[in-house]
């Protein structure tokens, strides 16, 4: 059994594929950057015959992204399998991530399959995918609801046809970690071959329990644990990277001194950076990243934690890579070195022009106010690298509003959807209510303002304010974010962040769900 836990990410695939978390390629490929400086060992990067976008983030993080395993999701079709070989032919280390079903009810009114079909698929897709890499993952999806003696088969047969990696997802999070503890503990002592591999598990969070899950899992022979970071994943998320990561360095003597390659003082970056793409912050208690997670509010606390920081804190906040708190960074006259730092620690990855490019920009903005502070220069980086690219649906030409104590406020905006030019007028409660109706009414079409939200990100009227939106259309969930120091043009920008990325979702979910029709899942 190995002596360390090899950490999978699943946050690009798993992840990505939750309502409100859809990526662009460009995005995709940031993130991978910046989970291999964390130090995860393998980035799943997506599920290449899932649409073309997804080919296209594989493909791309497999020639671009250097260090961890690259792996692909396929379902136990050969065409699947071929599919994600061919997306992952540029990497340097490849995984190939093959799984079906071996639940009863999965079987039966998803699959239409019987167990020895099942079986079959299994074991015929894993010797197909170890054509293309000799490093293939197996998973029984819905494992904790599968019957123990099928599972226990279907594994031994998959490990004789190749398989290197063997993964027990809990699907549907309907695991409690004392049951799943005894489920890994029953695959090491029932399946005869199980020493040779790596014994793997993915929890997903339905009961709140995926990361207990997962580390019970640890304790009792697992060596893998897949996760994503923030915990985000279908319905209620996956296990978060995050939290696992540091209950085992924290919990080391707990766990049997288990280690991780994870360099946690890039956990916050990396959180940041997620939150920052897909425009979803974690709450403010979450766990390790959450703004408040070092935070000391009560007098006793902080008298404690000052007399002797181990009294209240049993992690150091440096350690997880958290920052220091607000200053002043820049003024005028100062500021590549600023920005060079700042993409540093935010995990950005950039060119000579990129900088030149914020700088410009950065100036701009020290026209508008007097003082610029860390989130100022943060805000324009992200501002400058989390936009969805060329192929925005919707984009703003120009927009104009009158407002004032004895007017009805009224606003006209110029857009561009789908390549035709639109202009449309509207009134509304407010000079935001009012551009946002315009745009609406430019763009024929109505998604429902589910949360908006503005505030200052520094002190001082001359503030940057910090617009976020989130909006359902025909189902479809998104978030956008938007930043400047002109109110009605942060929470314009933050609209149509959001619908663009609702509206690229619908077309991404149209697509996958043309491929599910075709396959068997
Ligand atoms: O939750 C699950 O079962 C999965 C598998 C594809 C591993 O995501
Ligand atoms: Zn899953």
């Amino acid at each position: 059994m190995a002596d360390r836990v090899y950490i999978f990410d699943t946050t690009l695939r798993d992840g990505e594929q939750a309502p409100g978390f859809s990526m662009t390629t460009e995005e995709k490929l940031q993130m991978a950057h910046q989970l291999a400086r964390l130090g995860v060992d393998i980035i799943e990067a997506g599920f290449a015959i899932a649409s073309k976008g997804d080919f296209e983030a594989v493909n791309r993080i497999a020639k671009e992204v250097k260090g961890p395993v690259i792996c692909s999701l396929a379902r136990a079709l050969e065409q699947d399998i071929e599919v994600a070989a061919k997306a992952l032919e540029p990497a340097e280390r490849k995984r190939i991530h093959t799984f079906i079903a071996t639940s009863e009810i999965h079987m039966k009114y998803k699959l239409r399959m019987d167990p020895n079909q099942v079986l079959e698929r299994a074991v015929s897709a894993v010797r197909f995918a170890r054509r293309f890499t000799d490093d293939v993952e197996f998973s029984c999806e819905d494992a904790t609801r599968s019957d123990r003696d099928f599972m226990f088969k279907v594994i031994e047969e998959v490990i004789k046809a190749g398989a290197t990696v063997i993964n027990i997802p809990d699907t549907v999070g309907y695991a409690v970690p004392e049951e799943f503890a005894q489920l890994i503990e029953d695959i090491v002592n029932n399946v005869p071959n199980i020493d040779k591999v790596i014994l793997s598990v993915h929890c997903h969070d339905d009961l709140g329990m995926a990361v207990a899950n997962s580390l019970m899992a640890v304790k009792h022979g697992a060596r893998q644990v897949e996760c994503t970071v923030n915990g985000i994943g279908e319905r209620a998320g996956n296990a978060a990277l995050e939290e696992i990561v540091m209950a085992l360095k924290v919990r080391k003597d707990f766990f049997g001194g288990l280690e991780t390659n994870i360099n946690t003082k890039e956990l916050y970056k990396t959180s940041r950076l997620l939150c920052r793409i897909t425009g979803s912050f974690v709450p403010p208690n979450k766990a390790v990243v959450g703004d408040n997670a070092f935070a000391h509010e009560s007098g006793i606390h902080q008298h404690g934690v000052l007399s002797h920081r181990l009294t209240y804190e049993i992690m150091n906040p440096e350690d997880v890579g958290f920052p220091p708190s607000r200053r002043i960074v820049l003024g005028k006259h100062s500021g590549r070195h600023a920005i060079k730092k700042k993409l540093e620690e935010l995990g950005v990855s950039y060119t000579q022009e990129d900088l030149e490019r914020i700088y410009s920009k950065l100036k701009d903005l020290a026209d508008k106010k007097k003082d610029i502070y860390d989130e100022d220069v943060e805000a324009l980086v992200y501002q400058e690298f989390m936009k969805i690219e060329e192929e925005e649906p919707v984009k703003v030409i120009h927009f104009q509003v009158q407002s004032g104590d004895n007017l009805m406020p009224t606003a006209t905006v110029k857009i561009l959807f789908k390549g035709e030019e639109r202009t449309a007028t509207a009134t509304g409660n407010g000079p935001v209510d009012a551009t946002i109706n315009a745009l609406k009414n430019a763009l024929g079409i109505k998604p429902k303002l589910l949360d908006y939200s503005i505030k200052a990100l520094t002190p001082n009227t001359d503030a940057q304010a910090e617009a976020r939106v989130v909006l359902d259309l025909e189902g479809v969930r998104a978030s956008g974010r938007g930043v400047d120091t002109d109110i009605i043009k942060a929470s314009v920008s933050a609209f149509v962040d959001a619908l663009n990325r609702a509206l690229m979702r619908k077309e991404y979910i149209l697509q996958r769900e043309k491929i599910r029709q075709q396959g068997t899942v």
